[in-house]
């Protein structure tokens, strides 16, 4: 890979030390392109058959792209709005009692914690919550559901590999935010049975994309949240229509063409550049970040083989501030110093 060359793909970097993939990652120049060329199409042509073909043709391109990424088939793999999106899929769809208990780890992000209070308010369903690299340990016989982070959003800790260990007794949620596009994702190895991820952070799509990967065997026993037109294999048959028998049954509604046609334009960039070196030079280049700011006296957290970094700072708000001045593109965390 010629670190260089990709890049001038990213017009944001001429400028800036974009350091804030973690929120939205950097834009390369070939996905809006890509959307310009659409747009053009549709404002010339309108947007008949001819439009839906294309946008068609761009989401299996996209459902292709994201299901190599895991490790996946493509009829494994929905395509969703967000990460958030992907979770609230899973949890709405599976079958919840009171009593039933969901183990997360601590500090999840609210896209996880959101939709499991939800369950907590709609059925009393029971939480309890573990630290991440003990999170096998809290599993009871209660347990229905075990449902954290592939890589911490707080400080980019990475998931146990023990968790594989759950396969077969209960089902493992995997939220991929911090980890699509950032590290090596192998869903099978993982041992999850649901693992969703966004399009718009490490691979550099835009906001409004996403994935949701459905083990084969829990696609029964996830009921469609709302199955409407793109979700049903005959729609035409009116109330007898049933969703697709695969993952298509999960796809969020009203997605655009425009949205698919960026997101692959950005994903071909780092796939062409190889992903194995695209996962090597950022992780390690995040670990010498992370030397470097201990090296100057900074408290930096714990951290895993991934691509995020915290430290600790007294007002945060004040330094990313600062960092912006200077060119320096961070994010402070909601919370924590
Ligand atoms: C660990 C984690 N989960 C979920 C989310 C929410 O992601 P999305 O905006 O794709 O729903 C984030 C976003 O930062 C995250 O870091």
């Amino acid at each position: 890979m010629h670190a260089l060359q990709l890049r001038a793909d990213y017009p944001v970097l001429d400028d800036l030390a974009y350091l804030n993939a973690g929120t939205c990652g950097p834009i390369p120049r070939s996905s809006t392109a890509a959307v310009a060329s659409l747009g053009r199409q549709a404002e010339r042509h309108g947007r008949g058959l001819e439009h839906f073909v294309t946008t068609s043709h761009l989401q299996a391109g996209q459902r292709e792209r994201y299901a190599r990424l895991l490790g996946a088939q493509p009829a494994d793999v929905a395509l969703t709005t967000s990460t958030s999106e992907g979770i609230v899929r899973v949890l709405q769809g599976l079958e919840w009692h009171a009593g039933d208990e969901i183990v997360i780890a601590e500090q999840e992000h609210p896209g996880l914690l959101g939709p499991v209070a939800a369950l907590v308010r709609r059925y009393g369903v029971v939480v309890r919550t573990a630290p991440l690299e003990r999170i096998v340990e809290a599993v009871g016989p209660d347990t229905k559901l075990v449902a954290c982070s592939h890589v911490r959003w707080t400080d980019g800790t990475v998931a146990p590999a023990g968790l594989r260990e759950l396969g077969g007794q209960v089902p493992l949620l995997l939220d991929g935010a911090q980890a699509a596009g950032a590290i090596p994702i192998d869903v099978a190895a993982l041992g999850c049975a649901f693992y969703a991820a966004p399009g718009q952070k490490w691979l550099c799509g835009p906001i409004g994309t996403g994935m949701l990967w459905i083990d084969p065997q829990w696609q029964p026993r996830v009921t469609p949240v709302g199955p409407t037109y793109d979700n049903l294999a005959a729609p035409a048959d009116g109330l007898a229509a049933v969703p697709w028998p695969d993952a298509r049954a999960h796809d969020a509604s009203a997605l655009s063409g425009e949205s698919s046609a960026a997101a692959v334009a950005a994903f071909d960039v780092l796939d062409d550049a190889g992903w194995p070196a695209v996962f090597e030079r950022a992780t390690t280049l995040a670990a010498r970040l992370g030397g470097r700011l201990a090296d100057a006296g900074r408290a930096v957290a714990p951290r895993g083989h991934s691509t995020l970094v915290s430290w600790s700072e007294a007002d945060p708000d004040a330094t990313r501030e600062r960092l912006a001045a200077a060119g320096v593109i961070v994010r402070d965390l909601p919370g924590p110093d």
